[in-house]
């Protein structure tokens, strides 16, 4: 049997993705109370990062050991795919071992052709493409704030990024407004803009779409991999700053996202991220809570649960 993989949101369906934010919120709750829940007893789990991580490799290693599995983190230097090892065998060999396998890489494809030749479930920790495990974080903060989100409006400021990608396909899964403003030349990926229908809606201009949102959410102007081109995208993004000004357009009690790592000053201005509206730490906290569930989603059947 074909496993299960995670590499896009739209991997789950929207019930699926409801069931697993629910779960991830009774995760947090346990864990507050206290209560061991070790269902992964005896199961491993295998990071390959190509790239820097902070929350995304703590988050996964720390939340493993809380259920009770165990983890190996991979840098490239610590395989073979660094020396010519091809993707596929790699698979292979790794699958056969472990019981499932996060990968954050350069390029989406790669992750792609892992998963085709894996035995067991591939987590997408992030590619130039997507960054799925980030939005499962963001709905469950939103939804622990606001409340439901379906029919709510997002605001999306800044570059047309990975993570600007995964916050397209969550309005799809659950049916809500994203305004995504960015500079010419940065917009996000037109197929996939085009697949959400009138739930995305593209300007130019950061305050048409803060106007009235419940959320505003931006990110670093120079992702990974694109560091030798901050300057050029400084002067791109200038005007795209979430600041005080633009936050008191959106909605009375909008809350500020960013994934992180954030850069004061650039995208977005001290007094907004370190501001009362910000909900930046509890997002990144929830990326230790919704990545459990989604471990327990792809390794435990419904009925051991
Ligand atoms: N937001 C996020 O994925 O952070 P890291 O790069 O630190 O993992
Ligand atoms: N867009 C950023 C997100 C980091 C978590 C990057 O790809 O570097």
């Amino acid at each position: 049997m074909k496993p299960r993989h995670f590499l896009s949101l739209l991997d789950l369906s929207a019930e699926e993705l409801k069931r697993l934010l629910a779960r991830a919120g009774e995760l947090k709750a346990m864990l507050k109370r206290g209560e061991r829940h070790t269902p992964l007893t005896g199961k491993t789990m295998a990071m390959i990062f190509e790239k820097s991580s902070t929350r995304t490799r703590v988050s996964f290693e720390t939340g493993m050991a809380q259920l009770g599995g165990a983890s190996l983190f991979l840098s490239p230097r610590d395989t073979h795919l660094d020396r010519g090892e091809p993707v596929e065998d790699t698979a292979r060999v790794m699958s056969r071992m472990v019981d499932i396998i996060v990968i954050r890489a350069n390029s989406h494809a790669m992750v792609e052709r892992f998963a085709a030749h894996s035995r067991v479930p591939v987590i997408n920790a992030l590619t130039d493409l997507n960054h799925p495990c980030q939005l499962l974080a963001d709905i469950q903060t939103f939804i622990e704030k606001r409340g439901d989100i379906a029919g709510r409006k997002a605001a999306w400021i800044g570059d047309g990024n990975n993570v600007c990608h995964s916050w397209i396909s969550a309005a799809r899964l659950l049916g809500f407004q994203l305004d995504i403003a960015t500079p010419k030349g940065y917009e996000p990926k037109a197929e996939l803009v085009a697949a959400a229908g009138n739930r995305v809606t593209l300007h130019r201009d950061p305050k048409q779409a803060a106007r009235g949102a419940d959320i505003v959410v931006t990110d670093t102007w120079a992702s990974m991999g694109q560091e030798h081109e901050k300057a050029e995208r400084t002067t791109a993004f200038a005007g795209f700053m979430v600041d005080g000004a633009l936050m008191k357009l959106a909605s009375k009690d909008a809350v500020f996202m960013h994934c992180l790592p954030a850069y004061r000053g650039m995208e977005v201005a001290g007094e907004v991220i370190d501001g009362p509206q910000s909900v930046v730490w509890d997002e990144a906290e929830n990326r230790l809570h919704a990545q459990k569930a989604l471990l327990e989603f792809l390794l435990v059947s419904p009925a051991k649960k």
